[in-house]
Formats: C-alpha cells, sequence, structure tokens
C-alpha cells in the first residue's frame, strides 16, 4: 500500500534507546559483582576483555545527562543478575542493589522511563557451572531474581522486559558465548529443553509481576524478523514457513498464547527432542498475559527450499542459516548490507510489524534497530555517522507507515545509546548516539562525545518523528 497520509505517532509515544548490562557497564568483577558466563567465557579473538566496557558503571550521570539532552523518553538497559546475586542465588550484593537504584533515579530525574530487561545473555557462572537453563531449578532460581527486582525496583519501574532474545540464545547460543556445545549428543535435545524452561521462567515471571506490581507491563524481547521465501516456488514458501516457526514464532506464540507452534512441535518430533514438560506447565504458560510485545529489529532473513542434502550451519543473530531438509540460507540480492555484512531492510521492518500485529494484536515496543559501524572521531571532536542517520530515518519511517495501517507501536530503542561492546565483534564495531573515545584495548581517555546522529536524533525526538531531515 503506497500511504500518502501519515497518521502522527501517540503522543506518549516512547522515544529512547538501549544497552545491556555486560556489554556496557564494565566492573565486571568488582563491587560486588559475581562472574556471568560472559566474564568466563574466552573473548573472540581480537577483541576486548569486558572490564571497562563503556564504564557505565561509574559514568552513567553523565551518559543519562547527555540521553536526556537527546529527550529520551525511555532507556532500555538490563540489570546483571551477578550484581544483585553474585552466585545467581543466595546472598544479595547490597551495591548492586544500590547501583541500579541509583540509575533508575537518575532516570528518572529526567523524567525518562526506565525499561528494564532482566536478563541479557549472563547467565550466572555459579549457576552455569551446575546446568544453567538446562536444569529445572532454572526457573525457580530466575523467578526469585525477579522477584528482588519488583521488590526493590518496582516502586518506581513501570516497564519490564523478561530475556532478551531467546530465540538467539537457542540459535546461536555459542557465537554469543551463553552455551558450551563440546560433547553433547544431541544439541537439540539440550537447547529446547533449556528453551522451555526459560519459557516456562518468563510465563512465571510475567505473572509474578502483574501480582507484584499493580499497573506495571511487561514483555518478551525476542529478535523477530520476517522470513522471506527465495522465489514464489511453492517449497520455497514452506520453507519461509519452517524458519519462521522456528526463527520467531515458537516465542511469541508461546508468550502470547501458551502454546507450541505446532511446525516447531514436528521438528522437534523429528529430532528426537521433545522437551520434559512437567504437568501444569501449560497452564502455566497461559497465564503469563503479556501486556506488550518488545522486540529487536535489524533486518530479515531469506531462505530456500532443501532437500536435506545441505550441511547444517548458522550465522550470528542476522545471518540466518541452513536445516538440513528444513531450510536453507539464501542471499537476497535486493538488499545492500553494512560494513559487518548485515542486510539493511526498513520495508522488511514494515512487514515484520504488520505480521507480528496480525498475529498477536498486542502493543509493540521495538528494543533494538540500528546500524554497527566503524565511527570515526575527526580532530576537532565530531563523528559524521551519516550513514547511521540514513538507516535510522529509513526506519523509523517505516513505523511511521505501519502505525498510519494500524499498527499499535508504544515506542522506538535503537541500538543503542551509547558505544559499547558488540556480542563479539568488540568496541570498533559501534552502534552508539554516544561516542566513547576507547579503542579495542587502548582505554584512551573513554570522553562522551555527540555523533551527528545525537544532534538528529534529539529533533526527531523534539518533533515526535515528524522531522527527519
Ligand atoms: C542483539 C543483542 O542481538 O544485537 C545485542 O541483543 C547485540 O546484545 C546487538 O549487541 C548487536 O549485535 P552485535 O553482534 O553487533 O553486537
Amino acid at each position: 500500500m503506497i500511504i500518502k497520509k501519515n497518521k502522527q505517532l501517540p503522543k506518549d509515544f516512547l522515544w529512547g534507546a538501549s544497552t545491556s548490562a555486560y556489554q556496557v557497564e564494565g566492573a565486571n568483577l568488582t563491587h560486588g559483582k559475581g562472574p556471568s558466563t560472559q566474564d568466563v567465557k574466552t573473548v573472540p579473538e581480537g577483541t576486548s576483555e569486558l572490564d571497562v566496557c563503556a564504564d557505565f558503571y561509574h559514568r552513567y550521570k553523565e551518559d543519562i545527562a547527555l540521553m536526556a539532552e537527546m529527550g529520551f523518553k525511555t532507556f532500555r538497559f538490563s540489570v546483571a543478575w551477578t550484581r544483585i546475586l553474585p552466585e545467581g542465588a543466595g546472598e544479595i550484593n547490597q551495591e548492586g542493589i544500590d547501583f541500579y537504584n541509583n540509575v533508575i533515579d537518575e532516570c528518572l530525574k529526567y523524567g525518562i522511563e526506565p525499561l528494564v530487561t532482566m536478563f541479557h545473555f549472563d547467565m550466572p557462572a555459579a549457576l552455569d557451572k551446575k546446568g544453567g537453563w538446562s536444569r529445572r531449578e532454572s526457573v525457580e532460581e530466575f523467578v526469585n531474581f525477579a522477584k528482588i527486582l519488583f521488590e526493590n525496583y518496582g516502586d518506581r519501574v513501570k516497564y519490564w522486559l523478561t530475556i532478551n532474545e531467546q530465540n538467539m540464545l537457542t540459535l546461536v547460543g555459542e557465537l554469543i558465548g551463553t552455551c558450551d556445545l563440546t560433547g553433547v549428543e544431541n544439541k537439540y535435545k539440550k537447547l529446547y529443553q533449556e528453551n522451555h524452561h526459560m519459557l516456562l521462567a518468563q510465563a512465571k515471571v510475567m505473572k509474578l509481576c502483574h501480582e507484584m506490581i499493580p499497573g506495571a507491563k511487561i514483555g518478551p524481547a525476542p529478535n523477530i524478523s520476517l522470513v522471506y521465501p527465495a522465489s514464489c516456488k511453492p517449497e520455497d514458501v514452506l520453507a519461509a514457513q519452517n524458519f519462521n516457526a522456528i526463527r520467531n514464532w515458537l516465542y511469541l506464540d508461546m508468550a502470547v498464547y501458551g502454546r507450541y507452534n505446532n511446525l516447531v512441535w514436528k521438528f522437534l518430533e523429528e529430532h528426537d527432542a521433545i522437551p520434559e514438560i512437567q504437568d501444569g506447565d501449560m497452564d502455566i504458560m497461559k497465564q503469563a498475559n503479556p501486556d506488550f510485545i518488545g522486540f529487536n529489529y535489524y533486518n530479515t532473513s531469506t531462505v530456500e527450499w532443501d532437500d536435506g542434502t545441505s550441511i547444517a550451519g548458522s550465522g550470528d543473530q542476522q545471518s540466518g542459516g541452513t536445516e538440513p531438509g528444513v531450510y536453507k540460507c539464501y542471499v537476497n540480492p535486493n538488499l545492500l548490507r553494512t560494513e559487518f555484512g548485515w542486510e539493511i531492510d526498513p520495508a522488511g521492518f514494515r512487514a515484520t510489524m504488520r505480521e507480528i500485529y496480525e498475529r498477536y494484536h498486542l502493543p509493540m515496543i521495538v528494543t533494538e534497530n540500528g546500524l554497527g559501524a566503524y565511527d570515526k572521531l575527526t580532530e576537532d571532536g565530531k563523528i559524521h555517522d551519516d550513514y547511521r542517520i540514513e538507516y535510522l530515518r529509513r526506519h523509523i519511517e517505516q513505523i511511521k507507515i505501519a502505525v498510519s495501517e494500524g499498527v499499535e507501536m508504544m515506542g522506538y530503542c535503537p541500538w543503542s545509546a551509547i558505544d559499547l561492546v558488540s556480542t563479539h565483534e568488540g568496541v570498533v564495531k559501534r552502534y552508539g548516539f554516544i561516542y566513547v573515545n576507547r579503542d579495542e584495548f587502548d582505554l584512551k581517555d573513554m570522553a562522551r562525545y555527540r555523533k551527528d546522529s545525537f544532534y538528529w536524533y534529539k529533533k526527531v525526538i523534539e518533533t515526535n518523528g515528524e522531522d527527519l531531515s
């Protein structure tokens, strides 16, 4: 549909941006914080350790002031489980509780709504040693952690997200550093049992949130991107349906309707990977009742039919993969790519928003979207990231059209508020509106600089998305 008259975005649209604890905070093993899987993993070759990152732990006041200067209405950040509970369970680290109290208060001082992610790729190492999400106990461990968050922050935090990109933990966890499949006989069995526990933990936490904090809103935060068929061949369409189910709908069907997606169920049967489901689990799933859907979107995927002879393989979060006999990765010739090889697809963003809304009819907030690039700091302290502005502009345009088409959008939080450490490509892959003056291994002075996109986004927020020039 070509839209000639766009509706305005809702007046209370939540403009902001996102970060995650392990990628931005630093101070990863100090101030009482225990190690998470991220802190004990071997970092990818050529990338920095996580001890400093953007040093948000010490500089949050300066950073939040800059976010306020841009006019943020919300700031999405995650709470490091092991800053609150160094061992994942048991004793609470008061310094950790205080830190997030301070961050929340600092946001509220400027009228910025905290949007808190409870889990962003950082399972406590102590629990991981025992088996992490593969143990049934992990469900209650996560619920216990969530309860502490609700008790301490529920008086001020109205918006909560459960688990960041649970689908990516299942599909590419090894790359993100959250799972080790060495020696595992049936990886599907292991991964989808863990997935079942996460789904259950998420459902329980959503219910608990509604009980403990009346009026609070909570939702999931998977990475959702529509999967295209490589052609109009019926077999390619079937392959796209398969990957859509495995990549996207499994997670939202369960979060919203409390049921396993039928195509995924068959896929699991074929791989002897049906998870162990206890009596009552499915009733719990049905009681989750999310208030909204948070989702990360970077680009779409494209697949073709596979006759079962291809070799299995997965890329990173956005590079698709091949599952023999189910779908095969296909390079979409219609899309440009970022410097880091991720496709750019604003129209696919709209298609994704439409599809999610049609399936689930819940308001949505974009919890990540953005462009990773090698930004350059000029001698006069500027960062001319017109490529990022262009990327964001084209995506925001699509939100406006989607809203005009009747899709309910609550807000937009691109990745990332400030430069941080990427999941596997280090500090030099930058996403922020705020530049952090450090290199991969040289910490320099860590000074903050406003990129060109900083000033541009400020104007976008000021005009509630009307002026994207
Ligand atoms: C998402 C994650 O997958 O993509 C973030 O939630 C991540 O943690 C972001 O940083 C961008 O990916 P990358 O690999 O470029 O850091």
